[in-house]
């Protein structure tokens, strides 16, 4: 029998969980404050890319295990599991904003039902557990740490077939209770206290950020030494002690949660006495290959892009997800704009310049569109179909015949026979 799960926060994470929790037999409402999503949502039309999660809202809202809401307060008294999935942003000095969380525990606190169990899926410092806790102002429910580690463009997949999941609690009856919601799941469940699991999901993302700022290094000296970067990280990952996940050289990392979370594991250590300059040095990494990335752009143009037509592929932080948050595209983007470019793009996920975040970029509907006129191409993000496009209609639109491939996604001895000049990363 399932359980009855309110989810608070119905974005990449809310909406996941919910609909895949109402999926494995639970009865399920999502709340969120915004009207709009909600209103969408209610009606099947789901706002985010997700590959399986259109299917997942409309059968459970089919079957009634799914329902939306709007505002928490409303849909708490009658569950016995609360997921928070509320956004935790960067504050101004690096940490982890609680606001969001807070108040969405503050509002709630009242209306829960006793012995039931506040569970904390947003990305949150150690101590968190404690923050929740006083917010809700009641000594009759548990509040249990449930880290979440899916990755956006397969946020399903990867709810449904996690690696692990993780439950930190000092009552190990709630742990047991919420071990229970994950029955439907073949994965190692690790239960341990809840600074050990907030804890858990930081190391881990600024590891794999670690990971990406590792080889983006090692490209910069495959360029020094005139070494193949792709050669180089194909030897290293048959080594099963470094493996081959997570060794791909490109624009640098973003995205809604690396940034963010390796400059709050920065504070948090800081705060507890200890200087993470590893991790510093992981994060600056990252800045100079969005600036190493703008200067081989501008390099490729002649020397400036000031005036000039740059063409882009690629807009949301990574391939099959529609996301803008802290894109190395939009951010490499801005640096050409400051040096006076002119950027026209284009992305299979993002329709129009009508976010806020695409201020200034002309958005074209098609990929021969937007080379239109170009003096450089730039590939930002790595969508498997730029691959297969025609290079040869590319270079008839373009201004000059010249790319700049962050991603080395397309294959440069089939773009150099077609008379095209051709930098990638990492590579002579
Ligand atoms: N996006 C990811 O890939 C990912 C992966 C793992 C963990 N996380 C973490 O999960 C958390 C949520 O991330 P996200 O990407 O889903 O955020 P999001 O911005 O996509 O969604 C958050 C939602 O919460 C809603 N909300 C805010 N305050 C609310 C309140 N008081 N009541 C109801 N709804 C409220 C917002 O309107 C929004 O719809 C963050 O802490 C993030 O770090 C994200």
């Amino acid at each position: 029998m399932g359980s009855e799960i309110a989810i608070i926060g119905t974005g990449y994470v809310g909406l996941t969980t919910g609909a895949c929790l109402a999926h494995l037999g639970h009865t399920v409402v999502c709340a969120d404050i915004d009207p709009v999503k909600i209103e969408r949502l209610s009606r099947g039309d789901v706002p985010i890319l997700e590959a399986g999660l259109d299917e997942l809202v409309q059968e459970g809202l089919s079957s009634g295990q799914l329902r939306f809401v709007l505002g928490a307060k409303q849909v708490v008294g009658d569950v016995e599991f609360v997921y928070l999935c509320v956004p935790t942003p960067q504050g101004d000095d690096g940490s982890a904003d609680l606001s969001y969380i807070q108040s969405a525990a503050e509002e709630i606190g009242p209306h829960l039902r006793p012995e039931a169990i506040v569970i904390n899926k947003s990305t949150v410092p150690v101590g968190s557990t404690r923050v929740v806790e006083r917010a809700l102002g009641r000594s009759d429910v548990f509040v249990v740490s449930n880290p979440e580690f899916l990755r956006e463009g397969s946020a399903v997949f990867d709810f449904l077939n996690p690696d692990r999941v993780v439950i930190g609690a000092e009552d190990q009856g709630a742990a047991i209770r919420v071990a229970g919601l994950y029955l439907g799941l073949a994965a190692p469940l690790q239960v341990t206290d809840p600074a050990s699991a907030e804890t858990i999901k930081y190391a881990s993302n600024a590891f794999l950020a670690t990971k990406i700022s590792y080889v983006n290094a090692i490209a910069a000296v495959c360029e020094a030494v005139g070494a193949d970067v792709n050669d180089v990280v194909l030897g290293m990952g048959y080594d099963k002690r470094i493996g081959n996940a997570f060794l791909r050289p490109g624009p640098g990392w973003g995205g809604s949660c690396f940034p963010k979370d390796s400059r709050a594991l920065v504070r948090i250590a800081e705060n507890a006495g200890y200087d993470f300059d590893l991790l510093k040095g992981v994060i600056t990494v990252n800045e100079e290959q969005f600036a190493r990335v703008t200067e081989k752009i501008t390099r490729m143009a002649g020397g400036s892009v000031d005036g000039k037509i740059v063409a882009v592929w690629g807009l949301t932080f990574k391939a099959r997800t529609d996301d803008l948050r802290d894109s190395p595209s939009l951010e490499i983007i801005g640096r050409l704009r400051e040096r006076g470019a002119l950027v026209r793009a284009y992305d299979p996920a993002v329709a129009s310049d009508a976010h806020p975040l695409l201020a200034g970029i002309e958005v074209a509907t098609d990929p021969y569109a937007a080379c239109s006129g170009a003096e450089v191409l730039a590939i930002l993000t790595e969508w498997d179909e730029f691959k297969w496009l025609d290079f040869d209609k590319v270079g008839e639109e373009m201004a000059a015949k010249r790319v700049v491939d962050a991603r080395n996604l397309v294959g440069r001895t089939a773009l150099v026979r077609r008379g095209f000049e051709y930098a990638g990363i990492g590579r002579a």
